[in-house]
């Protein structure tokens, strides 16, 4: 066995290789909810990361970056397309999302999924210490924790899923559905956003795969339980409001409003371009408004930021051309000479210019028809120090459990968003600051610090052959 006691696993490596225009090599940040909670942590625990760079065939040597030391594991451009595009993005992505897109049920597709798993699981198996802790990640890697314990029965598992877990009715579809619930019995501990998610696995695996169940608990016939528990991820609170403070976000953002020609009301989407994410609506909602005269583009502009995602991946160009030709619609219907009435960037920006926009949107609208939490409606809440701000939020959208004070929108009613996005946009500021503050309490009690500390503390408590404990 290798030297880590801390090793986490995930289909991402925090950071991609990328190739610039001079044909030199060097690295980026990745996109996602999954790195910008984790690579906080992991950076203050001296941990391993074992993922994957981004691109194909790319076989990179360990290394170590600011102090967090990153495993490359190899795919070739066919896995790419069989494993990441196909069974991950095709199959489980629009599965676990409600069906919101139709998934996709090849056999190639599942191969290519077991074979990267496995090679995943041999490469935590060995670089993991003795009675080490693994923490596996996301809908990529269910297979992962049995295929690690097979190898090395001596190692504290972790599961956590970031997206949701979909009811019974709709994981049934699955052709491998009693594959997936093994690989995840593989581990102590398999975490999940929200309860619902939990008691659904629970259930599923007592329905499927016949095993005693528990409340959150589940009995193997070896003896092992494994335990199902929510634990809804959050982001770095305080890291946030810092940044938001500093004189530098300071200026961007009123940069940005000048820019904007200084409106009464800057609207604000941040989203990767998904099409669980729910743009497409909430552009037609304020549209409308516009259209009806309830807006203007004087004083109410829309600002959508959609960061290139999975571009291979037919559903996400179809969704693209879709919003290129939405924006485009609503701006020549609407616009005048300098004043477009939504500014659209397909492109994806530094942490910095992310905070600068949520220190400059008054409302920030966040309308995703499925999504396991949903950290922009977090960052935005932390970035709001001043107690200002209004958001708009999908009933659908994990967020939506803790951030209760946000105007609350079914995406899939448009003249429901319509209204919410007007009362928040009339509100007055007294109900705009308690609503914000009450949001801003949440999230600096529940930061990723926390959601990690319980999860590996949870971890760290199981019972059973384990060695060592963080
Ligand atoms: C979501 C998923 C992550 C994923 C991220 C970016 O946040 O939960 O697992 O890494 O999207 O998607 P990508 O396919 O680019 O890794």
């Amino acid at each position: 066995s290798g030297s880590a006691d801390l090793v986490i696993l995930a289909n991402r490596l925090p950071v991609d290789r990328v190739r610039s225009a001079d044909g030199t090599l060097g690295w980026r940040r990745s996109p996602g909810g999954l790195v910008s909670a984790l690579e906080p942590i992991m950076r203050n625990n001296d941990g391993a990361w074992i993922g994957w760079p981004g691109v194909p065939d790319e076989d990179v040597e360990p290394f170590v970056d600011e102090g967090l030391s990153l495993v490359p594991v190899p795919m070739s451009a066919q896995e790419v397309e069989e494993f990441y595009e196909g069974f991950s993005n095709g199959t489980l992505w629009p599965l676990y999302h409600d069906v919101v897109a139709k998934p996709e049920f090849h056999r190639e597709w599942w191969d290519s999924y077991v074979a990267v798993n496995e090679r995943f699981a041999e490469k935590a198996a060995e670089i993991a210490a003795e009675g080490a802790t693994v923490w596996v990640q996301d809908y990529q890697m269910q297979l992962v924790p049995r295929m690690l314990r097979e190898r090395r029965p001596d190692l504290r598992i972790g599961f956590y899923l970031h997206i949701p877990f979909p009811p019974t009715e709709l994981f049934q579809q699955l052709p491998w559905r009693r594959q997936i619930l093994e690989g995840l019995l593989g581990a102590d501990i398999v975490g999940f956003q929200l309860n619902g998610a939990a008691q659904n696995f629970v259930r599923l695996v007592r329905q499927r795969v016949g095993h005693k169940t528990h409340r959150d608990t589940v009995y193997l016939p070896d003896g092992r339980t494994v335990q199902a528990r929510a634990f809804p991820i959050s982001i770095d609170t305080r890291g946030f409001e810092e940044l938001a403070r500093s004189e530098s976000v300071t200026q961007r953002a009123a940069q940005i409003r000048e820019a904007l020609g200084n409106p009464k009301t800057v609207l604000l989407g941040i989203d990767r371009l998904d099409y669980t994410k729910g743009i497409y609506p909430r552009l037609r909602a304020y549209s409308e408004l516009v259209a009806e005269g309830r807006f203007s583009v004087d004083d109410a502009v829309f600002v959508q930021v959609a960061t290139p995602s999975r571009e291979r991946v037919e559903q996400y160009r179809v969704l693209r051309d879709d919003i290129d030709r939405l924006v485009g619609r609503i701006n020549g219907d609407l616009g005048r000479i300098g004043q477009p009435a939504i500014s659209y960037m397909h492109s994806s920006f530094p942490r910095h210019e992310m905070a600068a926009l949520y220190r400059a949107a008054d409302i920030m609208v966040v309308t995703p028809y499925r999504d396991g939490m949903n950290l922009v409606a977090k960052e935005y809440v932390a970035c709001r120090y001043d107690n200002d701000g209004a958001l708009v939020l999908s009933e659908f959208a994990g967020a939506a459990e803790e951030l209760r004070q946000a105007w609350r929108v079914n995406p899939y009613d448009i003249n429901g968003m319509k209204a919410a996005i007007l009362e928040a946009a009339h509100a007055d500021d007294r109900e705009v600051t308690r609503r914000m503050k009450a949001m801003r309490k949440t999230i600096m009690e529940h930061d990723v610090a926390g959601w990690a500390a319980a999860f590996l503390g949870a971890l760290s408590e199981v019972q059973g052959t384990h060695s060592k404990t963080l």
